[in-house]
Formats: C-alpha cells, sequence, structure tokens
C-alpha cells in the first residue's frame, strides 16, 4: 500500500473489474480519456489478465478514500511504458466516482505517484498527455507540479473534430526542489 493524508493506492484485484466497466463506459469520464469504443466485462478481464503479465512496476494501482474506518474505491492510477535506460515514464490517472471530482483528490493521487516514481522506482521523468478539452486534469496537473511542455496539434480526433493533446512533465531535480520549499 501506498498511503496519502487522505488517500492510498492499492493493486487491482479481479473483484475490482465491474468497478473499471461502470467507470470506463461513463460518456462524461471518457470525454477526458483516448477510448472510443464501450468496454464489456469479459474485455475488462481479458485486458486484467494481459496486464498480470507485464512488469509489477507497470501494474495500476486503485485509489481508495478513507470515508471513517472504510476505504471507498474512486480510481485508477499508474505508470505505463516506463524507459528503464532514460529513467522516464508517462502516468495516467482516472477518477471514476464523479461525486469526488474537485476535492483535490487527483492532485493529491498525483503527488504520490511522483514521491513513488522518484524515490522508489527511481525515476527521472514523468509525463503525461492530456487533452485540451480537460481544464479540469490540466489544473489538477499543474497543482502537482507539472510543467507544461509541449502541444501535439490535432493529434486527437472525437466527435467529429481534432483536438490538440498536450504534454506535461515533472523533472526529478524539480520535484526535490518544490518538495524542499514545501
Ligand atoms: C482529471 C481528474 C483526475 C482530476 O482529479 P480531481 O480530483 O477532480 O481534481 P482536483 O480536485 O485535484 O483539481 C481540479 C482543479 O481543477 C479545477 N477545475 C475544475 N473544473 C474546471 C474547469 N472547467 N475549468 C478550470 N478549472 C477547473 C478545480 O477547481 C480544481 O482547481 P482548484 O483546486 O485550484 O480549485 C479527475 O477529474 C478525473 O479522473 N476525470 C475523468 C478522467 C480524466 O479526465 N482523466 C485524466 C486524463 S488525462
Amino acid at each position: 500500500m501506498i498511503y496519502g493524508k487522505r488517500i492510498r493506492l492499492r493493486a487491482d484485484e479481479r473483484a475490482d473489474l465491474p468497478l473499471f466497466v461502470r467507470w470506463l463506459n461513463d460518456p462524461e469520464i471518457r470525454q477526458g480519456l483516448a477510448l472510443f469504443l464501450p468496454f464489456s466485462q469479459a474485455e475488462e478481464e481479458g485486458w486484467y489478465e494481459r496486464m498480470l503479465q507485464t512488469p509489477r512496476e507497470q501494474h495500476p494501482l486503485l485509489i481508495e478514500v478513507r470515508r471513517d474506518d472504510q476505504w471507498i474505491p474512486v480510481g485508477n492510477c499508474g505508470f505505463h511504458d516506463i524507459d528503464w535506460r532514460n529513467r522516464c515514464a508517462e502516468v495516467g490517472i482516472v477518477i471514476g466516482e464523479k461525486a469526488y471530482w474537485n476535492q483535490g483528490y487527483g492532485t493529491e493521487t498525483m503527488q504520490l505517484l511522483l514521491r513513488h516514481g522518484f524515490l522508489t522506482l527511481n525515476l527521472n521523468r514523468v509525463f503525461l498527455r492530456v487533452f485540451e478539452t480537460n481544464p479540469r486534469a490540466i489544473r489538477s496537473y499543474e497543482k502537482a507540479g507539472f510543467i507544461h511542455e509541449g502541444r501535439l496539434r490535432q493529434a486527437e480526433f472525437r466527435d467529429g473534430q481534432y483536438l490538440d493533446i498536450l504534454l506535461m512533465s515533472v523533472l526529478r531535480s524539480e520535484w526535490e526542489d518544490a518538495s524542499q520549499d514545501a
């Protein structure tokens, strides 16, 4: 388990898959994600079995929020495409329980993932891609310390039009400087 102030990150379990099917079929949640076809439970089970065969550092982590003495699953996050030679990885996040949006949980999750990435996995650069049309996500990443580094023009086709994808990243040196200031 990776513990934060209000949340913890734990390994995804097979029993969590129905949650993911619900979250990933929600049109409002999909607005921010590179998904364009409906997901079935069977497809999600196939994804889970394939995921178990990948390196453990890349396994997704379930985001749980503490409510009294209970832990409520609200989303999923994690690193993918870890490049060990360049010590760089992409990070992704979904908070699937919309009632938990805009309460700082996305920011706290990214802060925990950055700590895990830099101090446990020994990464040097963590980056992400976000649609230009997702101001909540962009703001949350800025709050977690991500710097805007570029724009992939018209890189996503969605609802009949092209969107730009923004690239954002944090270097370990920047994260260390910010951690000292905090
Ligand atoms: C994107 C996501 C991870 C952000 O998590 P979150 O917990 O909702 O975000 P936070 O509460 O940490 O921060 C959101 C910030 O955006 C702001 N915000 C929300 N809607 C906004 C809007 N329309 N325009 C500008 N800012 C907005 C909030 O006010 C808050 O900033 P503040 O603290 O300065 O007031 C979450 O909403 C989510 O999973 N969405 C669906 C899937 C998705 O889009 N994933 C990201 C793919 S790149």
